[in-house]
């Protein structure tokens, strides 16, 4: 686990202003790690997930509940480590360069926020460390939502 990242996540968090705190923290993950291409989130609005704060090129702004990676992650509230994003049926592709992408569900106490979602350009990217770190930052991330 990248126990400086979250650390400094946890840092970020304290901020008062939860959208100030969530747009630092996509900056922290995306200039923290090697071989990203986006990092940011999806939230649940009126019935979709609907683009968050971002680092990265343009993105799509909202994706259907059970489509694409992060619907999939989302509706199976499961992490997904996707090696090669060409060969995940139903993938959204954004960015065309993108080729693995790990997606962690929002959760906290059973309640479903969105999805926090990153991609790299290369082949299987995340490993289990990355893994343990994003499930460790998206719980951080998700307790901050439900205080509100
Ligand atoms: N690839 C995602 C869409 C979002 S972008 O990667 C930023 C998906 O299949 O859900």
């Amino acid at each position: 686990m990248n126990t400086v990242l979250v650390k400094q996540v946890k840092e970020l968090l304290k901020e008062k202003d939860r959208l100030s705190a969530l747009c630092n923290v996509t900056a922290a993950i995306f200039y923290s790690l090697d071989d990203i291409s986006w990092a940011g989130y999806y939230f649940y609005k009126n019935g979709k997930l609907q683009l968050g704060p971002f680092q990265g090129k343009v993105a799509c702004t909202s994706i259907e509940l059970g489509k694409g990676v992060c619907g999939t992650a989302y509706e199976k509230k499961m992490l997904l480590n996707i090696n090669d994003v060409t060969r995940f049926d139903g993938h959204i592709a954004c960015d065309p360069d993108s080729r693995s992408e790990l997606v962690v569900p929002l959760i906290h106490e059973g309640r479903i926020f969105g999805v926090l979602d990153i991609d790299s350009p290369n082949y299987r990217r995340f490993g289990v460390e990355e893994e343990e770190t994003f499930e460790a930052i998206a719980s951080l991330i998700s307790k901050k939502l439900a205080d509100g």
